[in-house]
């Protein structure tokens, strides 16, 4: 059998309709293109009959990508096939994707038909669309619930009527890995023409199950996995992309197969889909997840220093994120603080080891996490307080209208003197940020922002969290209050002080290289 898993995305059709504001056209192009980017080998970008809206994301994807095959979602009626063929037929390669539910429940309940009307409707789709293309993939819909009986019946006639891939999905994600994987089993032993197609499955995240049956589906012999970006989807999501690449990649000694997944690209698609889908990723989401390189035990970060195959059976690299994040915290050992002073630049003889692991404690236990610039600020005795003024918010003023455009004042506090700006921007915080940057001479980037709620209600307090880039080094800023906007402006104001502060120990470090030590 061949070694290759065919990865069918569907971030753009079984995860978008699950978001509950849905993407532009521009938005899904970019999604597409860094899932192409990434290596997919097939897209599906839509259900195209089920608005104008979708119909044209289709044909502009269809027009875009060219390394991946498009492919586009329909019932298994004529009028659904015929509208992913119009959208798809600008595209030098498209895929046809019909689908029928087979389970009982949905053929009794939902379609209220029996099986063999809709073994009719199923042949009928699949040789219709098969005038339009070549590349047919037909779904037995709630495949997973289905008599096993019914399911090798289908799919038979499917692949008879011209599917060249056939997939199985667990449309509520209620199999276990071996009652899945035995699913695929049988068909395998039991449908005389099986090997006329390829084996798909398509699993749902209700159990939490959809990775373990994907991979216990290509054990199985399946040879393609449909998947989302960040497992997003309907309800508890679909089988994530990330995990089933890193899988196949990481444990290729124990599952034999192949992706052409770019890993180093995981990452990077990772944050741009939950950006524009406005679906943060959890953070011991695994491999995505913004914990998912970062250790925080001692003992972990310990071993972490020794040798990083100790915690970490991947490296962070390979799904393109630089590097391991050891956290620094009242739980780091002083060999973690001394190693982190060492990849600031510093030697032993610039500090005492024990102080500044006592000093390092003690604001630890008061803050939680302690950022370099901290350590650094330690070091020199610099007082948090005293560095934190140099930028202030006097008061601020936002008004967003209607759509995203957004205007906001703000009078800014810069060493001492106060001064008023304005901006506009895309969004409120957009704004207010437009505004603060033009008081602030360095050039910096906001790389990373997210606003979480903190207590209940209406007036509960929201947390902004981000991260600016500035030559190079990431500094890290919260704020906290009742209103988002003001959050979002604390927040930045406490990156930008802490950028002043490293620039104090910069100051002060160089004067200490000057002095002759005795
Ligand atoms: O979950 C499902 O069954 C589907 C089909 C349309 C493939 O999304
Ligand atoms: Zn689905």
């Amino acid at each position: 059998m061949d070694d290759k898993v065919i990865i069918f995305d569907t971030t753009l059709r079984d995860g978008e309709q699950a978001l509950t504001a849905s993407l532009s056209v521009h938005e899904k192009l970019q999604i597409a293109q860094a899932i192409e980017r990434l290596g997919v080998d097939i897209i599906e970008a839509g259900f195209p009959v089920s608005s104008p809206g979708d119909f044209h994301s289709v044909q502009e994807i269809a027009k875009t990508v060219k390394n991946s095959v498009v492919c586009g979602l329909s019932r298994a009626v004529e009028a659904d096939i015929k509208a992913c063929a119009d959208a798809l037929s600008v595209a030098d390669q498209f895929r046809i994707h019909t689908f029928i539910s087979t389970s009982d429940v949905h053929v009794q309940q939902k379609l209220r038909k029996d099986f063999s009307d809709v073994e009719a409707m199923a042949i009928h789709a699949v040789k219709y669309a098969r005038k339009f293309t070549d590349d047919v993939e037909f779904s037995c819909e709630d495949a997973g619930r289905t008599p096993i009986d019914n399911l090798c019946r289908m799919v038979e006639q499917a692949i008879k009527a011209g599917a060249s891939t056939i997939n199985i999905p667990d449309t509520v994600g209620y199999t276990l890995p071996h009652e899945f994987g035995g699913i695929i089993n049988q068909l395998f032993n039991r449908v005389p023409n099986i090997d006329q197609a390829i084996i798909s499955v398509h699993c749902h995240n209700d159990l939490g199950l959809a990775v373990a049956n994907s991979i216990a589906a290509v054990q199985a012999g399946a040879r393609q996995i449909e998947c989302t970006i960040n497992g997003i989807g309907e309800r508890a999501g679909n089988c994530s992309l990330e995990e089933v690449a890193m899988i196949m990649k990481t444990r290729a000694d124990l599952l034999n197969v192949t992706t052409n997944i770019q890993h180093q690209e995981i990452a990077r698609t990772s944050k741009l889909v939950s950006h524009l889908c406005n679906m943060p990723v959890q953070p011991n989401k695994a491999i995505v997840g913004s914990n998912a390189f970062s250790h925080s035990s001692g003992i972990h970060q310990d071993g972490m220093l020794k040798a990083s195959n100790t915690y970490e059976i991947m490296t962070p690299e390979s799904v393109g994120i630089s590097k391991t994040k050891l956290n620094l915290t009242s739980r780091s050992g002083r060999h973690v603080i001394k190693h982190r002073m060492e990849s600031l630049g510093y030697q032993d003889t610039d500090f005492d080891l024990n102080t500044l692991y006592q000093d390092f404690l003690k604001l630890a236990d008061k803050k939680g996490q302690v950022f370099d610039e901290d350590l650094e600020a330690l070091v020199f005795n610099i007082q948090q307080q005293e560095m934190q003024d140099h930028y202030q918010i006097e008061s601020m003023s936002v008004q967003a209208a209607n759509g995203n455009f957004a205007t906001a004042g703000v009078k800014l506090v810069a060493g001492g003197d106060s001064q008023a700006y304005s901006a506009t921007g895309n969004g409120p915080v957009d704004a207010l940020y437009q505004a603060i940057k033009q008081g602030v001479a360095d050039q910096f980037d906001v790389t990373d922002f997210k606003i979480a709620n903190k207590g209940k209600g209406e007036d509960g307090l929201s947390q902004a969290d981000l991260i600016i880039t500035w030559q190079e080094r990431n500094y890290h800023g919260v704020g906290i209050a009742t209103d988002i906007i003001e959050a979002s402006g604390q927040a930045l104001i406490s990156a930008l002080n802490a950028i002043e502060r490293s620039k104090r120990v910069a100051e002060l470090r160089e004067q200490r290289q000057k002095t002759p030590q005795v």
